[in-house]
């Protein structure tokens, strides 16, 4: 009975010495250490840091409309538009008990960026946000980060995704046709635009994902979606260690979302694996699934687990990406109706007025490039 009173004490005792020490000592030091060259920030909070405030200024943000401006930032990132304001360019911030350096200078931010292996990380990911796509590409460094992508890399040619063309004209029809059949006989209609070409890019990245699997793939990604609103709820909370073990209802939700995910996943490269003509496959899942010789002749490839990971991914890190870029797009194409005469005239001359486009034709044009001019 002593033995174990002494236990428990003992445990108690390095449980608070090392909350005091990672919420209170360590936020100082570090806070201490910054104040001493000129960098402040908003005041650190225990355990929650800048939470709530972050979360405050975030939902103000997003209930106010929005300008036609290109002056952003002020909506998407609240907090570090009123903070740097306030406290200057650089200057820190805390993801709970988790300091944020925000810098702005263009050569410090490139030696961070180009100086890869050395004392810069990437952001942990929370066991939560991990969900999504902190164990694939995005989440990975080192020696794990240098195989997945040698293997990535071989599905990323210009040529294979020149042989994509077909399946994203194809997505690309659909939806023109759906929009044809909705404006038939209206003199006006409204479409949502941003939701229109979220569904695109999910078919597109679907069909070159899982090829003649894309129906079971969207279903997939549309589950990964649901997960995505539980993600956002998580980067925008302080992250509890243990809570996400508690079986409140969204935490089960979470879990079912998962297992279900990876499991369709599973069954779809399972399936691949065991499709007879896979060597003439190029979707993303088949070539994921196939061998890199590295440069000492030793052959590497991805588990199924790894592959799993892969395609969430891809999912998460193509589709919102791509809609929203083309969605600003045509924002701006509505808004400047000169550049979008240009633009068409552009695309007839080079693609004709009823083909769809080829690969050649996108070389050819100039004004509707991916280059700045
Ligand atoms: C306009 C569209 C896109 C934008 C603006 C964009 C932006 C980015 C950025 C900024 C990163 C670097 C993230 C970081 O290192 O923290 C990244 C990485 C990545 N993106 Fe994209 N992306 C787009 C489209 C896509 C598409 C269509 C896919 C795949 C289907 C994709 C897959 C990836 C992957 C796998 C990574 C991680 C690469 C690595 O770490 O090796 N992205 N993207």
């Amino acid at each position: 009975m002593y033995t174990l009173g002494v236990f428990v004490l003992l445990s108690f005792t390095i449980f608070i010495f090392k909350f005091v020490y990672s919420n209170f000592w360590v936020p100082w030091r570090i806070q201490t250490h910054f104040q001493k060259q000129g960098i402040t920030g908003p005041r650190y909070l225990p355990i929650i840091g800048n939470a709530t405030d972050m979360r405050r200024m975030y939902m103000e943000a997003q209930a106010k409309t929005i300008p036609l401006t290109h002056d952003i930032i002020c909506r998407v990132l609240p907090y570090i538009h009123q903070w740097s304001m306030e406290y200057g360019k650089m200057f820190v911030y805390w993801f709970g008990p988790k300091p944020r350096l925000t810098i702005s200078d263009p050569v410090m931010i490139k030696e961070i960026l180009t100086n890869t292996g050395g004392p810069f990380r990437k952001v942990g990911f929370t066991p939560v946000s991990k969900l999504l796509f902190g164990e694939g590409l995005v989440g990975l460094e080192d020696e794990q980060w240098v195989v997945h992508r040698r293997i990535a890399n071989q599905a990323f040619t210009i040529d294979r995704v020149k042989g994509w063309l077909p399946e994203i004209t194809l997505s690309v029809r659909n939806v023109l046709d759906k929009w044809e059949e909705m404006k038939e006989g209206m003199e006006e209609f409204e479409v949502d635009v941003h939701k229109q070409l979220r569904l695109l890019t999910a078919d597109v990245i679907s069909r070159t994902a899982f090829g003649s699997n894309f129906e079971e793939g969207k279903r997939i990604f549309n589950l990964q979606e649901q997960q995505m609103n539980h993600f956002l709820q998580a980067v925008s909370s302080v992250y509890i260690p243990g809570y996400r073990f508690l079986p409140t209802k969204m935490n089960r939700e979470r879990d079912r979302l998962e297992k279900e995910t990876r499991a369709s996943i599973k069954a779809l490269v399972e399936s691949e694996k065991n499709r007879k003509e896979r060597e003439n496959s190029t979707n993303l899942l088949s070539l994921l699934l196939s061998s890199y010789k590295n440069q000492n002749g030793e052959i590497e490839n991805l588990e199924v687990d790894e592959v799993v990971n892969e395609c969430k991914t891809f999912y998460f890190a193509g589709m919102e990406t791509t809609a929203n870029l083309l969605t600003w797009a045509l924002l701006l194409l509505a808004e400047h109706q000169e550049w979008q005469d240009r633009a068409r005239e552009e695309v007839i001359n080079v693609c004709g007025q009823k083909t769809p486009p080829t690969a050649d034709n996108l070389t050819e044009l100039k004004l509707v490039s991916i280059k700045s001019q």
